[in-house]
């Protein structure tokens, strides 16, 4: 294990919505820490401990359960007896009030959204003190604390709003400290990481990306790698850093299959084009218009073009012969998500992830497999790529395929990348490009009757979309200016022909999904 993840506070998922939340305020104050289900968390505590690493501290999260439901989520009581500060909010504070002596009730007011809290004495709320907004999301409440824990905070309705027994080191919240509508979060993280669980901070970019390097390094030795390159943030960090530790060892190949937005074949050969590494540009779109022609299927159209992509890669590994190593942008989330097994498919998600069951690589190289995605941005600042791509939004790996309703052609796939290209310019226009966590444009399948001039018109219906999110798992609609929106809306119907009416979507996550399909 390399020094730079030695250092780790673990947080134990009791099905909480914020629980990659939690680990991302940890990671910003400068602490390694990951997300583990419970089940089982007790064992996977003490593996890493046998393993020789640090563990500094435990988080339990939120969950939607009650805790006196007989088949709620629970822990071994021993997690409490290895000497390591365990701090739990919502349902892991009433979790840990609950298997140790206290009392948990349904209230008859539920807490919701920002609460005013009045703050006693804690280590945890050092620097801060009085009345302070907390976010709130909870029904159940500790009506008692188990023996030898003090009460350290109370607002309106909840006597009891946090706890501490400092001698065994466990601490309890009611609110949620990891949102940032509890306006002392960012002091309540650093009290915790710092003088709760006394944690070095070590868990800083700079060292990840050393220390990574000569990981890769080891691993691959003289070895060929082939980096799949979408142009994205991910996968260009992985290049650059494989770039900079192996040179020509490695081969990137950036395929364009039509379905990519205006210039973006040209912007991205651009970049990796004329920089000093191997790289293969496809052009297959044909070969994709054939393959995706008439098929209307949401899941189908993921798959033929997930399919589709991989035979193009296969195709050009052999050309460059003797590859042993498949390197891709896989990171943090993408791991969480897919480990949470038994969910529904809500859609199958196409990147290179499908590649190794068809490929025969020797092995992958997931350098970013660790980090999420703002730790990815600071790497690639690190590595010295320019900040346009680092702050680029996400792009799914199916493309456009995903964001024109119904069947795919040629034309529909020019239209949709002028519309979308102008509204991406209005929005930088209007300086609301980093502010804004992913906007584009949708071609739908329907169709309108309009005028434009003295004829009329029958075009199709191009929607907006525009959302703010922290992890990409649930999303809000972002208030665009009214005056951006008719900007884009007036030029989009001006500039591009085969567009009769243009909407702005509403829809958050859930219910809706990011993507159209
Ligand atoms: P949804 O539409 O599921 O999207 O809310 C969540 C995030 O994932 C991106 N996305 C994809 N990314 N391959 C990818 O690499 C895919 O197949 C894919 N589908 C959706 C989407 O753009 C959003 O950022």
């Amino acid at each position: 294990m390399k020094n730079y993840k030695n250092e780790q506070i673990i947080i134990i998922d009791f099905g909480g919505q914020y629980s990659q939340l939690i680990a991302r305020k940890v990671r910003e104050k400068g602490v390694f820490s990951e997300v583990v289900s419970y089940d089982g968390a007790l064992g996977k505590v003490k593996d890493r401990l046998a393993k020789g690493i640090d563990i500094k501290g435990i988080i339990f999260t939120g969950g939607p359960n009650s805790v006196n439901a007989s088949d709620s989520p629970s822990i071994e009581t021993d997690i409490f007896e290895l000497g390591i500060p365990v701090l739990g909010i919502c349902y892991g504070m009433q979790l840990m009030a609950k298997l140790l002596g206290g009392t948990v009730e349904k209230a008859t007011v539920s807490e919701y959204g920002k609460t005013a809290v009045t703050l006693g004495r804690s280590v945890l709320f050092d620097g801060v003190s009085g009345d302070k907004i907390a976010y709130m999301s909870h029904t159940d409440f500790v009506s008692a604390v188990p023996n030898g824990f003090q009460v350290t905070s109370s607002s309106n309705d909840c006597a009891i709003t946090s706890m501490e027994d400092v001698e065994k080191k466990l601490y309890g919240v009611q609110f949620h400290p990891e949102v940032t509508h509890t306006e002392f979060s960012e002091a309540f993280f650093e009290n915790f990481v710092v003088k709760v669980c006394g944690a070095s901070q070590s868990w800083q970019m700079k060292n990840f990306t050393e220390s990574m390097m000569s990981e890769v390094k080891e691993k691959i030795g003289d070895g060929k790698v082939l980096c799949a390159l979408s142009g994205g943030v991910d996968s260009s960090v992985v290049a650059a850093m494989l770039s900079q530790a192996i040179g020509k060892q490695l081969t990137c190949v950036f395929v364009n299959h039509g379905l990519l937005r205006k210039n973006e074949y040209e912007e991205v050969c651009g970049i990796f084009g004329s920089s000093d590494m191997n790289f293969v540009a496809v052009d297959v779109s044909e070969r994709f218009y054939q393959k995706l022609s008439g098929v209307t299927d949401p899941e189908k159209k993921r798959k033929i073009i997930g399919e589709e992509f991989i035979r193009v890669f296969e195709e050009e590994a052999k050309k460059i012969g003797a590859v042993d190593f498949l390197a891709q942008g896989t990171i943090y989330p993408d791991i969480i998500e897919s480990g949470a097994a038994g969910g529904a498919v809500i859609k199958s998600h196409h990147n290179v992830g499908g590649l190794p069951d068809v490929v025969d690589f020797k092995d992958l190289v997931e350098p970013l497999r660790d980090l999420f995605k703002d730790e990815v941005r600071k790497v690639g600042l690190e590595l010295g790529l320019p900040e346009h791509l680092v702050y680029r939004q996400p792009f799914p790996g199916p493309g456009l395929g995903v964001r024109i309703i119904g069947d795919i052609t040629e034309e529909k796939v020019h239209i949709l990348q002028e519309a979308d290209a102008i509204y991406r310019q209005e929005i930088a226009n209007f300086g609301m490009e980093r502010e804004i966590s992913q906007y584009f444009a949708v071609l739908t399948n329907t169709r309108a009757v309009g005028v434009k001039g003295d004829f009329r018109t029958y075009d199709y219906g191009v929607v907006l979309r525009a959302v703010s999110t922290l992890d990409f798992m649930t999303a809000e609609a972002v208030k665009l200016p009214w005056e951006l929106l008719e900007k884009a809306t007036s030029r989009i119907l001006g500039e591009v022909s085969g567009v009769g009416r243009v909407m702005y979507d509403m829809t958050s996550k859930p219910p809706g999904t990011i993507e159209f399909e």
